[in-house]
């Protein structure tokens, strides 16, 4: 049986509807209200529902044999995973954003808010600012609007949630979207399974593409 580690939510409910079109229903997810592990012995796949940002935690720990992750977490956190396949959903930029007309200040040292503190770090390094970072968990965007930093680093997927707090894209710097990732141990021992699995999602990414 090969364990999957599914992120619960929006992107969740894209990922499990690809693996329905890959031949891995399982009918007690489409059911399922409460429970973090959903099995279906037919198509040999056991589904843990797991919170996005654990994924890739659980499939480095071998806990899970494979998982669907966002590439976002995956250069946060830079996990000793294998990464399979880009599954082409859950697409969106790491961008930089700041207040309506926002400008770098190369005299100052830049504020930023975020909770994704290594990729903001690594971005700016490159750019060669000065910066101080706040780590945020959430509703990054009151970072600008309460004057506790110049800007956020942080995901942007339709901008529906920054234009509305009154901020704009500074810089788009990274596409990203949902991976197909493995544990290293399994990829060798349940090679044949997690093999054929990719091809058959990847020829799903294909036809959606098409
Ligand atoms: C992300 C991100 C933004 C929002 C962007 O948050 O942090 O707040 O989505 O999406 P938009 O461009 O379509 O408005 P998410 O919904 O993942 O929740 P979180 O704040 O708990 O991370």
């Amino acid at each position: 049986m090969l364990s999957i580690a599914l992120p619960k939510g929006r992107l969740g409910d894209k990922v499990y509807n690809m693996m329905t079109a890959a031949g891995y229903e399982c009918p007690d997810y489409a059911d399922n209200d409460r429970k973090l592990i959903v099995e279906s012995p037919d198509a040999g796949m056991r589904y843990l529902l797991v919170k996005p940002s654990d994924v890739a935690v659980y499939v480095e720990h071998a806990a899970a044999d494979i998982g669907i992750v966002g590439k976002d977490i995956l250069m946060e956190n830079e996990p000793d995973i294998y990464e399979l396949l880009d599954l082409g959903i859950g697409k969106c930029r790491m961008c930089v954003a700041g207040p309506v007309g926002f400008e770098y200040d190369q005299e100052k040292t830049l504020r930023v808010a975020t909770k994704y503190v290594n990729v903001a770090k690594k971005h700016f390094m490159e750019e060669n600012r000065d910066i101080e970072i706040i780590k945020l968990n959430g509703s990054i965007e009151l970072g600008p609007i309460l004057g506790l930093t110049d800007v956020i680093v942080d995901i942007v997927e339709t901008g529906t949630t920054i234009k509305e707090n009154d901020l704009e894209i500074v810089e788009a710097f990274k596409d990203i979207s949902a991976r197909l990732i493995a544990n290293k141990a399994s990829f060798k021992f349940k090679n044949k399974e997690i093999t054929q699995m990719t091809e058959k999602l990847r020829e799903i990414v294909r036809g959606d593409n098409a």
